[in-house]
Parts: C-alpha cells; structure tokens; sequence
C-alpha cells in the first residue's frame, strides 16, 4: 500500500481492508448473538449515508439474521441559518422505526453530535430498542453521548479517509483506511 494525496494533504496506510473485514466479522457474530439473546428476529439496520454505506453493506451481508432488515437515513446540514452555524435534518427516516429494533450503522463516530441527535430523533418515533455500531470511534474526541454499542476500532483523534469516509466528497472509494501524515 502506498501513500495517497487528496486535497493537497499526504495520507498514509492505516487499516487494511483485510483488518476492516475481521472486525465486520466480529461486529456480526456480536450483534447476532445479541439479537439472539434478547429474541430480537427482524432487527432494522439504518444505516447512515454516505459514510457508512460501504460498512453498512459489508456488516449487513456479514450478519445472519434470517428476517434483518435494511434502510438508509442521510443527514442533511445547512450553514448560516442558526448562531451555532449548522441544523441537521434527517431526511428518509420513515415511520417504520416505530416499535422497531434499530442498529444505528454509522461509519465514526468523532463529537458524538451526530449520533446523539440522531439518538434523540429517533427516540421520538418510539422504537423498541436502538443501538449503534460504529466501524470506528475516536474516544479522545467523544463530547456528547457514550460509546456506541459495537465498536470496529477504536482510534486518536487523527483524520482519515477511504472506506466510505471522505475529503470534501473525495476517497470514499479506497477499500483501506488512510490517515493524515504528519511531517
Ligand atoms: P461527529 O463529530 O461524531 O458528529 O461526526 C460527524 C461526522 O464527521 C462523521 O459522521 C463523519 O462523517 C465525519 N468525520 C469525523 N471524523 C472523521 C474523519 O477522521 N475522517 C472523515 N470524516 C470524519
Ligand atoms: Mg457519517
């Protein structure tokens, strides 16, 4: 693996698609052993657009779960329109989440704002249950909410790409993970 410039920034290999694919594994047998012990038998994985899509995917053909199902929710932010700066707004969170046992599938989860609020919208709808699983939590960024349920790899508080995440909509398509090179 080598190097990868993006924006003008240098990244360096992180974690491997290899290394990615044994935590999907985990994080399955995980969440299906849970569903198991808690008789849950058509859990909702909402996945959260677009940097968990290639995770979600991944994780969501990993599990054996015979009745699982998928949707796809994506957070849509405007800037300028309050003095903190940004109001998010979910957009395809359908009523079906109601009485629902939902795994929130997102990509990272950094100040915990989004999953938090995501938490709270959801908790509106009157699901069963909701948990989440992140591929990657950074822990020393965490300023609102607790750690996700299921955790991929925990990680410091460094920015990185590839795998679904980005650089201003760049590098969601590298199968590895890449982090910022420090010089
Ligand atoms: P939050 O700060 O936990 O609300 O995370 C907000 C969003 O920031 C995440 O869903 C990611 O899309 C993005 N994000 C956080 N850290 C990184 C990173 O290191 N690389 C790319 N995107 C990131
Ligand atoms: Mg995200």
């Amino acid at each position: 693996m080598e190097e990868v410039t993006y924006g003008g920034l240098t990244f360096e290999p992180y974690i491997t698609r290899e290394k990615i694919m044994e935590q999907v594994k985990r994080l399955a047998r995980e969440i299906e052993r849970d569903c198991e012990r808690e008789g849950e038998q058509s859990p909702l994985f909402l996945c959260v657009l677009t940097g968990a899509f290639m995770f979600g995917t991944d994780l969501f053909r990993e599990c054996n779960i015979h009745d699982a199902e998928i949707a796809f929710i994506r957070f849509k932010s405007y800037e300028g329109t309050s003095s903190s700066g940004v109001i998010n707004e979910v957009m395809g969170l359908s009523e079906d989440v109601e009485g629902r046992y939902v795994i929130i599938v997102e990509d990272i989860v950094d100040t915990g704002v989004t999953a938090d609020q995501l938490r709270a919208m959801l908790a509106k709808k009157n699901p069963k249950k909701v948990k989440m699983v992140s591929l990657l939590f950074k822990p020393e960024s965490i300023t609102v909410g607790e750690r996700p349920e299921y955790v991929g790899f925990e990680i410091p508080s460094k920015f990185i790409l590839g795998y679904g995440l980005d650089l201003d909509g760049k590098a969601r398509n590298l199968n590895d993970i890449y982090v910022l090179k420090k010089d």
